[in-house]
């Protein structure tokens, strides 16, 4: 087996990695693809890691290897895209499109079982493939590739053509130039994509001539399989391949072969350089996930945000005052602004809800849990710092800043947002302690049932603006593992009750079927949406408290 210095690549300097976040305002409609993206372990971690603990994991299914699966079900998806036309490209229609002869096996739908913990209307399955490739990328020892977010799921399915074995030459010619690469750039996709993996006995038993169940037939010699680089370059040079899509006994189907041999080696032969072949890759592959539909606008390139708060409770409590409590996190590590996370401690200031500033400090602890620290792909690392405090209901919130200490210089860096401060607003809070929601059961299902509480502001209650609930309802699809969102829409009804100048107004006992797990919503005042994007999960884990 080879070794392979990860910790080295993580630390390559990479005109990414130098990239500033210029312009990043919190809160941002793609903040929750950054944490998807960059909270892999630790504390606060999301975990979309789990999937590819390294290159060859496959939760110990004989011939499975995740990483290898989500690239190639990523590239399924964009086989079809008319770069022309402006149509298909990833835009997730291939899970519509897993019964096909050109889709064959379980990737596809494995994949989409991944991403069930993950998507939601803030992330979209072709968003999460776009970092199913970055991540694949990172653990198997590729160059950095960006990821862009914004991309649009198809509600059905797209048009066939994914490449096959048995096509000829120009027949895959002309399929990879309808999806933007040239003749050059296919021979470089398919040795990008074909470094990972391998050919399954039980998808194409006329090419490994053995159909047994996890038989598979590696790409490249060895562990090679496992490591991104340009092994299976190597191999179809020196004419000794394990790669059956050139050494196969049947040369109809030996489509790499044609393929790698197309413009007569030229570059095949500077791709066995691997720096060549790994700038190539990172090249090919970003356009590869970045081919979307022409009326996709994609982001620009998540950076690892250097500072993000997050608030966890904003709300009345049973004295009348409002109990705020969150985080914030800091980026640390070699490279950043702050090299080591020991030497740090970070506070608050806030305004009050009219923008007067108030010289209150609000103190921070660094949390034990994990040592209050946290990492993503390619070594980025981050410290957490909790706050819990309470605020005077007449005055409430406005904005906060957020000051990090270096404590060996004690220098402290004050944080606004871009010049307006981190903003809160406390006209509605949700009332999370008084929230609830269960399962009863119901012969073989179960009923689920939903409770919010939110606390508006009495000089926010007259006029006829509506309080309403903004529930995004999971809707299973025929032929499609994830399930669609549908915003299904409730009003709040007024308690009567009244606390230290807020009314309390109450979504009680809402019906949310059998299967709401991880479910969001948000809720909305008049047009303006005042609580954003809230998961369920933490509302079955209690009772609803009382208040009031
Ligand atoms: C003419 C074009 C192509 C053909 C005919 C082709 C064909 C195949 C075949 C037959 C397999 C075996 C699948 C299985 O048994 O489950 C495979 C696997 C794979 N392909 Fe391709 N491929 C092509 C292009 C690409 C491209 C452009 C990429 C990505 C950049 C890619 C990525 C992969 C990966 C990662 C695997 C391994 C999957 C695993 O181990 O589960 N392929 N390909
Ligand atoms: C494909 O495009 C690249 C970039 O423009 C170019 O360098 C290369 O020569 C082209 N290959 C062919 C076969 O046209
Ligand atoms: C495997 O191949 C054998 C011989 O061709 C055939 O009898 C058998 O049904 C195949 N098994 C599967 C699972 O396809
Ligand atoms: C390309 O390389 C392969 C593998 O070494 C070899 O079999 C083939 O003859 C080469 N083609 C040309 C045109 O040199
Ligand atoms: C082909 O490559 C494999 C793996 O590197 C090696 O074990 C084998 O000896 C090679 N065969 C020949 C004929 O060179
Ligand atoms: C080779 O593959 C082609 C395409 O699948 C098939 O039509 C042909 O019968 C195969 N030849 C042999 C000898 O198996
Ligand atoms: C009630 O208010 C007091 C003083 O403001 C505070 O110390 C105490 O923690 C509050 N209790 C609750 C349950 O918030
Ligand atoms: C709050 O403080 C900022 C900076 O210290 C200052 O520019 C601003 O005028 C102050 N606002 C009020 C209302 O005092
Ligand atoms: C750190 O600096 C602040 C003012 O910026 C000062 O009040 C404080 O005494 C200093 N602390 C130490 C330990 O020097
Ligand atoms: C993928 O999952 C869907 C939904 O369960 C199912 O209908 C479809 O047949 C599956 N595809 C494959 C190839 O198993
Ligand atoms: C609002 O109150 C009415 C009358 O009691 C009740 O039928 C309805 O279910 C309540 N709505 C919600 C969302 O709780």
């Amino acid at each position: 087996m080879k070794s392979h210095n990860f910790a080295a690549l993580a630390t390559m300097p990479s005109a990414l990695l130098s990239m500033v976040a210029a312009g990043y305002v919190w809160p941002d409609k793609y903040d929750y693809m950054e944490d998807i993206y960059m909270l892999q372990s630790g504390f606060n971690r999301m975990g979309f890691i789990d999937g590819i603990l390294s290159c060859g994991f496959g939760q110990r299914v004989p011939g499975r290897q995740n990483s290898a699966e989500w690239i190639r079900t990523a590239y399924h998806d964009i086989a079809t895209a008319d770069v022309e036309a402006g149509t298909g490209g990833l835009d997730a229609s291939i899970q519509f499109e897993t019964e096909r002869g050109e889709n064959k096996g379980s990737a596809f739908n494995n994949t989409f079982g991944h991403f069930s913990g993950y998507y939601s209307p803030r992330s979209s399955v072709s968003d999460l493939l776009a970092l199913a490739v970055v991540g694949s990328m990172a653990i198997c020892g590729g160059y950095e590739i960006p990821l862009r977010v914004g991309r649009i799921d198809a509600t059905e399915a797209g048009p066939m053509g994914v490449p096959e074995p048995q096509q000829d030459l120009p027949t895959h010619t002309a399929k990879f130039a309808k999806q933007g690469f040239n003749q050059t750039e296919m021979i470089e996709l398919v040795a990008c994509g074909h470094t990972l993996g391998s050919i399954h006995g039980a998808n194409f038993p006329e090419i490994t001539k053995d159909n047994s169940t996890g038989q598979v037939s590696h790409f490249e010699y060895g562990e090679s399989a496992t490591v991104f680089d340009n092994t299976v370059v190597h191999e179809y040079l020196a004419s000794n391949t394990s790669n059956l899509l050139v050494a196969g006994s049947n040369d109809t189907l030996n489509s790499d072969k044609r393929i790698f041999g197309a413009d007569k080696n030229v570059t095949m032969n500077l791709l066995s350089d691997n720096t060549y072949f790994q700038t190539r890759c990172q090249d090919v592959m970003t356009r590869m996930i970045d081919t979307v539909p022409k009326e996709v606008v994609l982001s620009d390139p998540i950076i690892a945000r250097d500072i993000k708060p997050y608030i966890n409770l904003l709300a009345l409590n049973s004295n009348g005052s409002i109990d705020f409590s969150g985080y914030i996190r800091v980026r640390y590590g070699t490279n950043t602004k702050y090299p080591n996370a020991d030497d740090l401690s970070a506070y608050l200031t806030y305004t009050d809800r009219n923008g007067n500033n108030f010289t209150k400090i609000i103190s921070t602890t660094r949390p034990t849990w994990q040592a209050g620290t946290g990492a993503g792909f390619r070594g980025y690392t981050f410290v957490y710092f909790e706050w819990d405090t309470q605020l005077a209901s007449e005055s409430g919130i406005g904005s906060f800043h957020i000051h990090v200490t270096t404590k060996s210089t004690n220098t402290t860096q004050e944080y606004n947002n871009g010049g307006n401060g981190y903003p809160v607003q406390d006209k509605v809070l949700y009332q999370m302690k008084q929230s609830c929601a269960s399962y009863t059961p119901n012969g073989a299902v179960y009923d689920g049932s939903l409770t919010i509480m939110a606390a508006v502001r009495s000089t926010e209650v007259p006029g006829h603006k509506q309080l309403n609930l903004h529930f995004d309802k999971h809707v299973s699809r025929q032929g499609v593992v994830l399930d669609a969102f549908e915003t299904q829409i409730e009003a709040f009804n007024a308690t009567g009750k009244t606390l230290t100048g807020y009314e309390l107004f109450k979504i009680d006992g809402m019906y949310i079927g059998a299967d709401s797990s991880g479910t969001t919503f948000s809720v909305v005042l008049g047009d303006t949406t005042v609580i954003d994007f809230k998961s369920i999960n933490a509302l079955t884990q209690q009772e609803c408290a009382t208040i009031g």
